[in-house]
């Protein structure tokens, strides 16, 4: 069954240019001009932007942390992904400390079967590295196309490992071909602030964000770095957020050490100011916190210096219910907020109209350096001959508001409540099919598959 996108303004990393794109199945098969308009389905796209599907390589869904569940499962999460133009999604396994990776994959792997609308692929996040994890490394690479491995260096007693179970772990996964995904905050630090704060009394959100201030993160940034560069293993750092930590990774340059950075989209547009003394700022209560207007411009300036390489969401949901958990004590609300369906309309948004990126930028940290960097890459993240069809078709002046009355993602409030938008995804196509048309979702869970990844390549 053929499909014919006709006349849209095709944008990739690199292109811009206006053409006819032809796809047969569930790829790309010919682009260019006038081409022969005997396809079952014609989609004119003239006046429209042409855009490779998002990739968001930071998503929780259905993940189990801080006593409860992030509120999008597979199916809710990736079809609100696909409405925002997002077509691919990596998601995290959580290794439970005392059992195996392979125990954690197939607990995964029971979550995400059959239920994912969007496709999908995972990192494998080490939070127990032993030498009978060890022996894993190699076949979570090899056989189960996983690539990349997360770590912690902050949630002591859940999640963190120690520097010297990263060095361990670094060794291995460089000997097979990996890549070490971080999130580098100092977790003692933090512990000891949250212990000082709750000792005073202070238990607002706003206390959140003080027990976990700038220097907890460059610290953390320097060292993940430091070990890279002794064990040569390839890092990406994941939701970095402050200039401080930016200059971490400027410095390793200055050594011609590589380090890929991801930044995510709120730390772009949104500032610590929603951090008020009083419960609503809860909805912003993520690790690391948003920062402050310096540091937006340090992450803007970031990625068009190709310092930072991916904006992502870290979406990670609550209901309102479960942020109040935390009501009387900030250490016990979930950490996390959602933005996996609002990401690439409020990077073009507030990217892209107001001129902070140029077009081939947004295609770049939106999609096809992530693509690349986890080994996906030309299958996703272009629009190229052979490319999964993966495909947003963009009103680029269309303006609308988001709200919780109209988004699809399984929480009860919104991040960006009332935020007026230029730019709104209008038709999706994942791997050939309408997936998004109309505001409908025309795939159904179970669509989605999960995408083996190869071996990790530094050269983007
Ligand atoms: O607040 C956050 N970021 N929640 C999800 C877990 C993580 O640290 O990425
Ligand atoms: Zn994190
Ligand atoms: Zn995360």
């Amino acid at each position: 069954m053929a499909t014919l996108i006709k006349n849209g303004r095709i944008i990739t990393a690199t292109d811009d240019y206006i053409a006819d794109i032809l796809i047969d199945g569930e790829i790309i098969v010919a682009i260019g001009k006038n081409l022969a308009n005997n396809a079952e389905t014609i989609i004119d796209a003239s006046g429209k932007l042409v855009l490779p599907g998002g990739v968001d390589p930071h998503v929780h869904l259905d993940m189990p942390f801080m006593g409860t569940f992030s509120s999008d499962s597979y199916e809710t999460g990736t079809r609100a992904a696909l409405y925002g133009g997002t077509t691919t999604v990596i998601d995290f396994i959580l290794q439970q400390q005392g059992n195996s990776l392979h125990a954690a994959l197939d607990e995964w792997n029971g979550r995400a079967n059959g239920n994912a609308v969007g496709d999908y692929s995972f990192h494998m996040a080490v939070t127990d590295f032993n030498e009978n994890t060890k022996q894993e490394i190699k076949s979570i690479i090899e056989t189960e196309g996983i690539t990349s491995f997360k770590t912690f260096m902050a949630y002591k007693g859940a999640l963190m490992i120690d520097d010297h179970q990263m060095v361990g772990l670094m060794e291995e996964v460089k000997k097979h071909g990996g890549m070490i995904n971080v999130h580098a905050t100092n977790g003692d630090m933090i512990d000891e602030l949250i212990q000082q704060h709750r000792e005073e009394g202070k238990l607002a959100p706003l206390y959140h964000y003080l027990s976990q201030p700038e220097i907890t993160e460059t610290e953390a940034s320097e060292r993940f770095v430091d070990m890279a560069n002794q064990t040569g293993c390839p890092g990406y750092i994941v939701h970095l957020t402050c200039e401080g930590a930016l200059n971490a990774v400027r410095n390793a340059t200055k050594r011609n050490q590589k380090m890929f950075v991801e930044t995510c989209i709120q730390y772009l547009i949104l500032d610590a100011s929603v951090y008020e003394n009083n419960f609503e700022g809860a909805k912003w209560v993520m690790s690391p916190p948003l920062r402050e207007k310096k540091d937006q411009a340090t992450l803007w300036a970031g990625i068009n210096q190709g310092l930072v390489q991916v904006v992502a969401t870290d979406h990670c949901p609550f209901m309102w219910e479960q942020k109040l958990m935390g009501k009387d004590d900030f250490s016990k609300i979930p950490n996390g907020h959602p933005a996996i369906e609002n990401r690439m309309e409020l990077l073009f948004s507030e990217g892209v109209v107001k001129n902070k990126i140029t077009l081939n930028k947004y295609v770049e940290v939106s999609s096809t350096n992530a693509a690349k960097i986890f080994g996906m890459f030309p299958k996703k993240g272009t629009i190229a001959v052979g490319s999964d069809a993966d495909i947003v078709i963009m009103d680029p002046n269309e303006k609308h508001t988001l709200s919780v009355s109209s988004h699809h993602m399984n929480v009860d409030y919104s991040g960006y409540e009332g935020w007026e938008l230029t730019g709104k995804v209008k038709t999706v196509l994942l791997r050939g099919k309408i997936a998004i048309d109309n505001n409908t979702c025309h795939i159904e869970k179970g669509f989605g598959k999960f995408v083996k990844r190869n071996k990790v390549s530094q050269k983007i």
